[in-house]
């Protein structure tokens, strides 16, 4: 590799970048590890274009292959998510978002979007994004019964707010989302559907999840998450939105797109076609549920009880210690997860009551319901004996025994 000598300082980090994620686990439900193939495809020199616009209208010249290569991936797109139109070019979900509101929203017009603790995103309307400067955001949230999401009660709010658009889809959130039961509501007050589908878009195409189309005006994701290809984003709407949506995305949010990410979502797309791609996606549920019934055995809280899809919150308030201390601590022995709020949670966003985790990751590494159980457990045993060093020491031991037992990227 010609970086080791012109950059050894960068080199070395992405090396021992590339050992820190073979010798840990990731729980980060967000997180997945894509195929050497979808990261072959973005180390390319497709980097060097530049290539405004869209395929065959560009407004620079040489983009021939560049246009094929886009073409190839709306083409997959499409196919993949049974939609009328695709956009591949968000550089992020956020992007994603933001473009989708730009095409279907005015400054300051009316959004009814899930709360950042019930399970929303920052990008639906959270006070500390521009979601939330730009448009007059109103919120759901869950039942606090249940912890489920409780559709008579969008109703009424959305009978009353009478917003433009309504959001469906959420970042922590473990249970399945009713897009037809969103549409009757965004139908009965006239309001766009956008349906986020950034994590569960794998679940989705797998059929595993109930598929938002053709429920929704616009469908927003990203392509890093259980959909395992690179970080980016997409859009999928009706046709009858798609100049709408272009036109959001670029001119309207983005310049250039990144054509080197446009190719490796293109491989994405070709793999999660693959009939083997749906087996992967079923034990990623498995493994999420078993985990979340595992949690139970040791009576510890799953928000909601359990969970439908790849991931759960699990409330660490009775450890008593802080869910930061907690992932500080996971972090320590190679387990990497992410603290979360709870719905209706007393504590801060910084040191909120709960702690995210997902299967996709270790799925993709191997580890099948009896591994997952097993790391349940090492999770307990971290937890309940903070301060023991023996107990740390033999947990890490175990993870790394795990981690390599279940390796990544071998030929790397
Ligand atoms: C539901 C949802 N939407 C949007 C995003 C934003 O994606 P990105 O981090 O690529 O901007 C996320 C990321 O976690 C998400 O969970």
């Amino acid at each position: 590799m010609k970086l080791k000598k012109i950059d050894p300082k960068i080199y070395n980090l992405i090396k021992k970048e590339i050992q820190h994620q073979k010798k840990g686990l990731s729980l980060i439900p967000s997180e997945n590890y894509s195929s050497l193939a979808v990261i072959s495809a973005m180390g390319t020199p497709l980097s060097n274009k530049y290539s405004e616009g869209y395929p065959y209208k560009r407004y620079y010249g040489g983009n021939e292959l560049i246009d094929q290569i886009e073409e190839l991936a709306i083409t997959r797109a499409k196919k993949l998510f049974k939609a009328e139109h695709a956009n591949v070019q968000p550089h992020s979900g956020s992007q994603a978002n933001a473009a989708a509101y730009l095409a279907l929203l005015n400054y300051k017009d009316r959004v009814l979007g899930i709360d950042l603790s019930a399970g929303g995103h920052l990008t639906h309307g959270s006070p500390v994004n521009f979601s939330s400067k730009f448009y007059n955001f109103a919120y759901y949230g869950v039942d606090p019964r249940t912890e489920k999401i409780d559709l008579k009660e969008i109703e009424k709010i959305a009978l009353k707010f009478k917003p433009k658009m309504i959001i469906a889809g959420t970042t922590s959130y473990s249970r399945k989302i009713d897009f037809k039961g969103f549409k009757k509501i965004a139908d009965k007050v006239g309001a766009y559907l956008v349906s986020d589908i950034a994590h569960i878009a794998g679940l989705i195409v797998a059929g595993l999840h109930p598929h938002p189309f053709p429920w929704s005006d616009v469908v927003t994701a990203t392509t890093h998450k259980t959909l395992r290809g690179p970080r980016g984003g997409l859009i999928l709407s009706k046709k009858s939105l798609a100049e709408k949506i272009d036109r959001a995305v670029f001119p309207g949010m983005q310049g250039g797109p990144l054509d080197h990410v446009i190719a490796a979502k293109a491989v994405c797309f070709l793999e999660a076609m693959h009939p083997e791609f749906k087996k992967y996606q079923k034990q990623v549920i498995l493994n999420a549920k078993a985990m979340a019934a595992r949690f139970h055995d040791h009576k510890i809280r799953v928000i909601s009880k359990g969970t439908d899809n790849h991931l759960m919150v699990i409330d660490v308030s009775c450890f008593n210690i802080g869910s930061k201390k907690i992932q500080e601590e996971l972090d320590s022995v190679g387990i990497y997860v992410n603290r979360n709020a709870i719905p209706f949670d007393k504590n801060p966003p910084y040191n909120p009551s709960g702690i995210r985790l997902g299967s996709p990751a270790i799925t993709s590494r191997g580890l099948k319901e009896k591994e997952c159980i097993g790391l349940v457990d090492l999770i307990m045993k971290l937890t309940l004996n903070i301060g023991n060093k023996k107990i740390k020491k033999e947990v890490f031991n175990e993870v790394k025994k795990i981690s390599e037992k279940f390796p990544i990227y071998k030929d790397i």
